[in-house]
């Protein structure tokens, strides 16, 4: 059986996407992803099929034609970074899939940042409530550490500042990456008050707190 692949597509912009992906990506017959991800590789003139967020609608569709044809599962940035790969690995064999890495947005923005980030705290509030890792947050800043986090549209820098601000964090320095390796892509520093109670609509972002 030929194992399907989950491939990471990076950041955004073709430069950012790994040779070894494309050539996965090539080598389909039937992509997988969101309609945003689909859409950059339309001009492959692969089958596709759309994924709007229905977990097990995914995960059947996978089970009942990965042995028919070869699969190639499209995720941003990197798979085993807050992406699909936890609901993979649960449902089927490790033998069952090969997993192409990707370049993650977090290392994007650190990039940006012109630092290392291997001390730093990374979390994501992409989908999980800020209320359960703020505690984490503030631990992490309150011992000096760099905090690295994916925003999301409820979970956005105004809404995340306003909670630290709430919980007692001030005077941070702040930078937000956003639409990163995309032509609009900007890179600003700010701070938490400045953020706080925006209600701007921010684009795909990346935060970090110093
Ligand atoms: C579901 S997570 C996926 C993360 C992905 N696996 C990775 O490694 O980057 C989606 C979040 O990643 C961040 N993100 C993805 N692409 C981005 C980009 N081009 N610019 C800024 N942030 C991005 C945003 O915080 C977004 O809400």
């Amino acid at each position: 059986m030929i194992p399907f692949k989950v491939v990471g597509v990076g950041p955004g912009h073709r430069d950012y996407l790994l040779p070894v992906a494309l050539k996965a990506i090539r080598e389909a017959d039937l992509l997988i992803g969101s309609c945003r991800l689909l859409d950059e590789f339309r001009d492959e003139g692969k089958e596709v099929f759309p994924y709007h967020s229905n977990l097990p609608e995914l995960l059947d569709f996978l089970e009942e034609n990965r042995t028919e044809r070869q699969i190639a599962v499209l995720v941003s940035g990197d798979p085993g970074y807050h992406s699909l790969l936890n609901a993979v690995s649960s449902r089927f064999p490790e033998d069952a899939y090969e997993v192409i890495p990707g370049i993650s947005s977090f290392q994007v923005a650190m990039a940006r940042r012109g630092k290392s980030w291997q001390d730093d705290l990374l979390v994501s509030c992409h989908g999980q409530d800020f209320g359960e890792i703020i505690e984490d947050v503030l631990n992490a800043l309150e011992s000096g550490r760099r905090v690295i986090i994916l925003t999301d549209h409820r979970w956005n820098p105004g809404a995340v500042s306003g909670e630290l601000l709430a919980a007692g964090s001030e005077f941070r320095r702040v930078w937000l990456a956003e639409s990163l390796t995309a032509p609009e892509e900007s890179f600003a520093e700010t701070t938490l008050e400045a953020l706080d109670g925006n209600r701007e609509e921010y684009r795909l972002c990346v935060m970090i707190i110093e």
